[in-house]
């Protein structure tokens, strides 16, 4: 299948104090609605070994958790993330890219929104988990200024190498000098 690929924007790379990445020309970012749901679920199905249910993105949604969709000017979803707000810290629960769509930047450019989606609501960390064999993600969590906190032993479910732990990555900017500021940039 041929797909065009935009280029993202050039755009400081990750920031101490996350700000808003700029998007390719006449990409939308959104709530995620009941609507998004199939199309998301249709994504979730091709990207993981062990994919979320449509069920579980209904449910997420319906507990108040914070889904944001990336569409292209088409109005083809790219990906997806799923954010969770627990007392003081942000939980990232999902960050997808159509595998169509994937090693172009856009992976890159979510991990930013969401960091940069976080900050106006006053949390300053965010936390995740990611499968130590997924070499993929946890480069770019890397990258992105996460640093390893913990392992969560058997959590996730059966490969063929049976259960598999959880790297606990955090990334805390609440100790640089702007994130004091309120800001509303940001706010989705
Ligand atoms: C993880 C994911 C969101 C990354 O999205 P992406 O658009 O492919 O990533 P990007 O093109 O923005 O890559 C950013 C950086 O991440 C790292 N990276 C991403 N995918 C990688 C891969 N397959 N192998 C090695 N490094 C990778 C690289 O450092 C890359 O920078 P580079 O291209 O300059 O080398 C995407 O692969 C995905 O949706 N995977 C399936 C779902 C998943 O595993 N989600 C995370 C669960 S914890």
């Amino acid at each position: 299948m041929s797909v065009a690929i935009a280029p993202v924007p050039d755009q400081p790379i990750w920031p101490a104090t996350p700000t808003m990445p700029a998007l390719p020309a006449g990409w939308a970012l959104d709530r995620m609605s009941a609507l998004d749901v199939e199309a998301v679920a249709e994504i979730e199905q091709r990207a993981f070994s062990h994919p979320w249910t449509r069920g579980n993105f209904e449910n997420s949604l319906k507990a108040g958790h914070l889904g944001l969709t990336l569409r292209d000017p088409s109005a083809a979803l790219i990906g997806y993330v799923m954010l969770m707000p627990v007392v003081d810290e942000m939980h990232l629960l999902n960050i997808t890219i159509d595998p169509v769509f994937q090693r172009h930047g856009y992976g890159r450019l979510l991990l930013g929104i969401a960091l940069a989606t976080t900050h106006p609501h006053q949390l300053h960390t965010m936390l995740l988990e990611v499968r130590p064999s997924n070499t993929g993600a946890l480069a770019l969590y890397l990258d992105a200024g996460f640093v390893e906190i913990g392992r969560r032993k058997g959590y996730y479910p059966a490969t063929a190498l049976g259960r598999e732990d959880a790297l606990v990555l955090r990334r805390d900017w609440s100790a640089d000098p702007s994130a004091a500021l309120s800001t509303e940039e940001g706010t989705v």
